[in-house]
């Protein structure tokens, strides 16, 4: 079973997602985090964006992994623990150009693939109920003001030691919106059955029980494997 969330830069996917996947004791697994891993790898190995025979072998001889349980999983490429570097300003500001390429696009997706085969999986992204999973049983499409995610962006680079003014992180976000729905490759969009969440006015908790509630009155059961419940069973 895969509940997709999808929505633009600070739309407040990553912490809802992290919570439901804790609440529904199945795996979480963050795309984001996939290409920021790439962009990370690339600016350290001195790779421009555009170099996409570099990048090709880059994709080739990079392994990114998840380890622990929702909400604590933590990201690992190539055997090093990534978690907190690929939140970096750095990698912010350059993720929309490296993940806008084809090949770079190609390798993750396969990857994300294979990663949920056979598992419950909450899975957050841009492009995961329109390209990596069509058939996910459950599509949120979750969006907010653009001050409202800015405000988001600010308290967690507060929380990384970072000040940075809301009028910047409004351009900033603004950029980065413009970049991730305009590519040719799998632009930000939302799939045509995806359940729209405008979450500018809910708390964390409300974002969180809409989304159990949608799996609490589907038909949908989780695997065997996953040690997940359903809350009103
Ligand atoms: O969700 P995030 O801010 O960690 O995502 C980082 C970047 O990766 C963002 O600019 C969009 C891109 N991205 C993507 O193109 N496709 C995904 N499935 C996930 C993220």
């Amino acid at each position: 079973m895969i509940i997709a969330i999808d929505g633009p830069a600070g739309g407040g996917k990553s912490s809802t997602a992290r919570a439901v996947a804790a609440r529904l004791g199945i795996t979480y697994l963050d795309t984001g985090a996939m290409y920021r891993a790439v962009t990370l790898k690339a600016l350290r190995m001195g790779i421009a964006f555009d170099d996409d025979n570099s990048l090709g072998e880059l994709m080739e001889n990079t392994v990114i992994t998840f380890n622990g349980a929702a909400p604590d999983t933590r990201v690992f490429m190539d055997g090093e623990e990534i978690t907190e570097a690929v939140r970096n300003d750095e990698v912010t500001r350059n993720v929309s150009d490296y993940c806008a390429r084809d090949v770079v696009r190609k390798a993750l997706v396969s990857q994300q693939r294979s990663i949920a085969s056979g598992l419950d999986v909450v899975c957050e992204g841009r492009d995961i109920g329109t390209v990596v999973f069509p058939d996910a049983q459950i599509k949120i499409f979750m969006t907010a003001s653009v001050e409202q995610r800015a405000a988001r962006r600010q308290k967690d680079f507060q929380d990384l030691g970072v000040k940075k003014s809301i009028e910047e992180l409004i351009g900033e976000i603004r950029i980065r919106d413009t970049k991730d729905s305009n590519r040719s490759n799998s632009p930000l969009v939302k799939a045509d059955d995806a359940i729209e969440m405008e979450n500018t006015t809910m708390t964390l908790e409300q974002q969180i029980q809409f989304i159990v509630d949608l799996y609490n009155n589907s038909t949908i059961n989780l695997n065997p494997k996953s040690t997940g419940v359903r809350t009103d069973d």
